[in-house]
């Protein structure tokens, strides 16, 4: 380990590379990123997948961009520290991959970028960043639950606290709660003294929510699914998060209470192919859309962490050389929770 170090040999690591739409996956032999001021190489121990991660492989992501290192989510010891960023050499770390977000609190500026493209990401030995973008890991949690935690942790602190303002005692609905996104909706909104109501395509995962401390939980495949949960909620929801859009979006705005707030960020589903406007309009409503996070967001979602010593789920942890099989079973939402891949 060096306290400042310009790395200009070409020296190799392995990483999993998005090479062409053909061939998203390739495990294989590239050259170590070399550093500059203010930056930091971070030796990966763990790196987490997202859907993102998904799309990307399947050409469903703007802006894509062949080849690139995929991957936003990751811990590990920064190994290598440019000028400015010497204090953190050697310590352990996680990184906020939400890059360059811009002036204004309430929206992404236009140079705003997602680690893992345009640029190179996690899945990686090394991967370099700007010292600004790391954070201590968690002292509570090992390699695989820290790297589980950035994106998803931080796309669902947004929803939750900066754009719905949950309160203590609000009923608050998960749409998908198998998703890494749901998990930490479930566990955020339960830091937060809520009543937390979810939905899931299995009864299985429904049961570990309730393990975890939900209140009930009701199947999206089920015909009755809506007037399920209005029975289990007692009339509606203060706050209902969804990340799958599609048909069954439109039933949402009937299972809230007057006030309410429906935040979404992601549409797993597809569209919304028709919404009846009257309830919106009637019960003083509010859809509200939401993407990634501020800096304040990510540190004060890092507060809640260490403050209540909470623990993300993971459902898996897959060796990189095995990345194939944590996107297989990410396509099939098989899992619930985060998939994790270990590193060198
Ligand atoms: N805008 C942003 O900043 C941002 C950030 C993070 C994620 N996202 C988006 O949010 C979504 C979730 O991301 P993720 O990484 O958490 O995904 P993920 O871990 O792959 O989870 C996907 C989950 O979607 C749920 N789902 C699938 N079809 C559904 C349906 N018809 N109705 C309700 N739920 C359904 C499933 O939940 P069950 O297993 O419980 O059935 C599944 O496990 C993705 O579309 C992603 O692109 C956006």
């Amino acid at each position: 380990m060096r306290l400042y170090t310009c790395n200009f040999n070409s020296t190799p690591m392995k990483a999993i590379v998005l090479e062409s739409a053909e061939n998203p996956l390739v495990y294989k032999e590239v050259e170590k990123p070399t550093i500059g001021p203010g930056e930091v190489l971070v030796q990966m121990k763990a790196a987490a997948l997202n859907r993102r991660d998904y799309w990307i492989t399947v050409g469903k992501y703007a802006g894509i961009k062949y080849p690139t290192i995929l991957g936003a989510d990751g811990s590990g010891v920064v190994a290598e520290a440019g000028e400015g960023a010497e204090e953190w050499l050697g310590k352990e770390v996680i990184i906020n991959p939400s890059h360059n977000w811009g002036d204004s609190p309430d929206f992404q500026g236009k140079d705003f970028k997602i680690l893992g493209l345009p640029e190179d990401g996690t899945l990686a030995e090394y991967v370099k960043v700007k010292a600004e973008y790391l954070y201590p890991k968690p002292a509570h949690l090992n390699w695989e639950q820290a790297a589980a935690l950035p994106l998803a942790g931080l796309t669902a602190y947004r929803a939750l606290f900066t754009k719905a303002h949950i309160k203590k005692g609000d009923k608050v609905l998960i749409v998908g709660v198998g998703a890494g996104t749901g998990t930490f909706l479930l566990l955020w909104a339960l830091a937060a003294g809520c009543q937390v109501f979810v939905t899931s395509g299995s009864g299985e995962k429904i049961e570990r929510a309730k393990q975890l401390g939900a209140a009930a939980g009701v199947n999206y495949k089920a015909q009755d699914w809506a007037e399920e949960l209005k029975h289990f909620s007692g009339g509606g929801f203060d706050v209902i998060v969804d990340s799958a859009l599609g048909p069954d979006f439109a039933k949402l705005p009937d299972l809230c209470n007057p006030g309410g707030r429906i935040v979404f960020f992601g549409g797993t589903a597809g569209n919304i192919p028709e919404l009846n406007g009257r309830a919106i309009f009637w019960k003083q409503l509010q859809i509200l859309g939401t993407t990634m996070g501020t800096k304040e967001d990510f540190e004060a979602m890092l507060n809640l962490v260490n403050t209540h010593k909470i623990v993300p789920v993971v459902d898996e942890v897959f060796p990189i050389t095995e990345a194939k099989k944590a996107f297989s079973k990410m396509e099939s939402s098989a899992q619930f929770g985060k998939l994790v891949l270990t590193v060198g």
